[in-house]
């Protein structure tokens, strides 16, 4: 199947190890690999950088069109510059974790990077794994394979405790996966599958099962008539 177009798209809600998974997924597919969420935090990093106002959209939308962005398009590396700095760490700081949905909240700011997110598929020669929030729905609604993983609220928060060192209280987990959601779900309602689009419920499997699941799902939809 080499050289035939294969968009794997993925949506799910932070903690149902849809990085990984999709990183390792793109691996074993031998395909380009594309973290959407990137794109916005390096957008939110520009923002904070050049101390621009996140609430003034306008001036945000702008930012976004004229970003000088380098974005790792492979699994086995992660790199993320804007305007020649190396971002890939900074913009998984909370102080990004917390200002980038007044960015993604932005319609001019998304209008822009799902113009470039198409394109970088499009370079790609449509053989890509394509993670994010509204990527089966808007993004590449005409992808191969669209997928949306799930997880329970509980192993959502297990696994968030578990990437935070086990330092939280199980009242702060709960308030933080809570907020996210409900802050990243103005933007696109990616906790119930669309039309097509399946589901792979993470909750009671490990991280090797979930990578098995997915792919198992693109070779049903790849091998379907
Ligand atoms: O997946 P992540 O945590 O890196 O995403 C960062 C933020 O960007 C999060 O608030 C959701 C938002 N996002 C989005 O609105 N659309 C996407 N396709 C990807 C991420």
């Amino acid at each position: 199947r080499v050289g035939r177009p294969l968009v794997v798209a993925i949506d799910g809600p932070s903690g149902s190890g849809k990085s990984s998974v999709s990183k390792e997924v793109a691996r074993r597919l031998r395909v380009a690999y594309l973290d959407t969420g990137a794109m916005y935090r390096a957008v939110t990093w520009d923002c904070l950088d050049r101390g621009l106002d996140l609430t003034d959209s306008a001036l945000v939308e702008a930012a976004a069109r004229a970003l000088d962005l380098e974005l790792s398009t492979s699994a086995d590396h992660e790199s993320v510059a804007v305007r020649g700095h190396d971002v890939t760490a900074e913009i998984r700081e909370p102080r990004i974790s917390q200002s980038v949905s007044a960015v993604a909240t932005n319609l001019g700011v998304r209008n822009e990077l799902i113009r470039r997110q198409r394109a970088l598929i499009a370079v790609h020669g449509r053989r890509m794994v394509v993670e994010g929030r509204d990527i089966t729905t808007v993004v590449a609604r005409d992808a191969e394979v669209r997928l949306l993983l799930t997880a329970s609220e509980e192993a959502r928060m297990r696994r968030r405790g578990i990437q935070l060192g086990g330092t939280q209280t199980a009242e702060d987990l709960h308030q933080q996966v809570i907020e996210r959601d409900l802050k990243d779900s103005t933007v696109a309602s990616f906790s119930q599958a669309a039309d097509g689009v399946y589901t792979v419920d993470s909750s009671d499997l490990d991280f090797e099962e979930t990578v098995e699941a997915v792919l198992a799902v693109v070779h049903a939809a790849v091998a379907a008539p």
